[in-house]
């Protein structure tokens, strides 16, 4: 077949009769981080469960390294976990919470003390081994979970939303820190976030999911700049989506002309993407917000609502005054599914 390491074959899960994902069907690659995202709810946790050995399968076969591993116990499957909640043994120390799984193996003492030494090490945390979780920041929690799971030498790590119990710049670094340990171990990976960035930064490829099916599969490249559903547009930053027949575009409130001939289906421009000052297009400014390098607005017009975001040096368009804009040619994206 082909050179998938996990392959999951119409998989279908359900929670009793609720089916959540009816048949998912995607090839991960050794050594591959793959990203599973989506909107909370879409099935990310649940797919994983189920390659974990955490639920039973309601359909379909999840096979790993070439062997079916459908009705495998969770504990023969050779799979790591890492979640959100780090999940430490609080009254142990660093160096036994990473030794506790090694120590279930009953290896001898010197192989522990060496396996415990090199997955503190790979995560930079051997200068901690006798500290306490409770003695420890978030992201050290986090990197001590993610040394427990690596010296089981599993052959693919599950991460679910790792990183969202972190502030902003932990998780930042704890990015960096992934990528590394990833390109270091080689190891296979799969990461469940629902935040765009964190997977356009993290993944070698992201599945976009959306209620159990998947949306789109490709490079964070792929999707960032060839989203091809206007779920997928809309999840990638593409705030301004219509409908185009002809030259009319249509939007919730209304229609209007844009002066370029565009494939009938969808069309949809980035907030920065929009010009505002002038053009042909007519609205009201609803809402302006400075953020940094960017004036972000909110204009009514006929269509509806636009974004826009421009740059903060340009003078700024007070609320309630009425602002021309263009949609231009230029940085328009055309959908053709719906
Ligand atoms: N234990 C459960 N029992 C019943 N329904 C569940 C259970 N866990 C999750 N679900 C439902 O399954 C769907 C997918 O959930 P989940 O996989 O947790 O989504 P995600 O991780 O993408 O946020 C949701 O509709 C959720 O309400
Ligand atoms: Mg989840």
């Amino acid at each position: 077949m082909s050179d998938a390491f996990v392959s999951l074959q119409n998989l279908s899960l359900a929670y009793g009769k609720t089916v959540v994902v009816p048949d998912l069907n995607l090839d991960i690659r050794k050594g591959e981080l793959i990203a599973l995202l989506g909107p909370s709810g879409c099935g990310k946790t649940t797919t994983m469960r189920a390659i974990a050995g955490l639920m039973s399968l309601h359909g379909g076969s999840i096979s790993i390294d070439g062997i079916d591993m459908s009705r495998t116990p969770a504990n023969k499957r050779g799979i790591g976990l890492v979640f959100q909640s780090y999940a430490l043994f609080p009254h142990l120390n660093a160096f036994e919470n990473v030794a506790f799984g090694l120590r279930l193996k009953k290896l001898p003492k010197s192989e522990i003390a060496s396996g415990v030494e090199a997955g503190l090490n790979t995560v930079g945390l051997s200068h901690l081994a006798d500290r306490k979780p409770a003695e420890m920041s978030g992201g050290q929690q986090q990197r001590l979970s993610l040394a427990r799971s690596l010296v089981m030498q599993p052959k693919v790590l599950l991460l679910d939303e790792p990183l969202s119990n972190l502030d902003a710049r932990l998780r930042l670094e704890m990015r960096t820190e992934l990528q590394r340990v990833q390109r270091d171990t080689g190891i296979t990976m799969v990461f469940v976030t629902h935040d765009q960035s964190e997977a356009l930064a993290l993944a070698d490829r992201i599945v976009l999911m959306k209620d159990g099916l998947i949306e789109q599969l490709g490079t964070p490249d792929d999707l960032y700049n060839r989203p091809e559903t206007a779920f997928a547009a809309d999840f990638f930053g593409f705030e301004n989506i219509f409908n185009v027949s002809g030259s009319i575009i249509t939007g919730p409130q209304g229609s209007a002309p844009i002066n370029f001939k565009a494939v009938d289906g969808h069309l949809a421009w980035r907030p920065g993407a929009i010009k505002i000052g002038n053009g042909s297009h007519q609205g009201t400014v609803r809402g302006v917000a400075f953020a940094g390098e960017q004036r972000e607005y909110v204009i009514d017009c006929q269509l509806g609502q636009i974004k826009a975001s421009v740059s903060a040096d340009e003078p700024a368009h007070e609320i309630g005054t009425s602002i021309a804009f263009d949609l231009p040619k230029a940085g328009a994206l055309s959908i053709l599914v719906t």
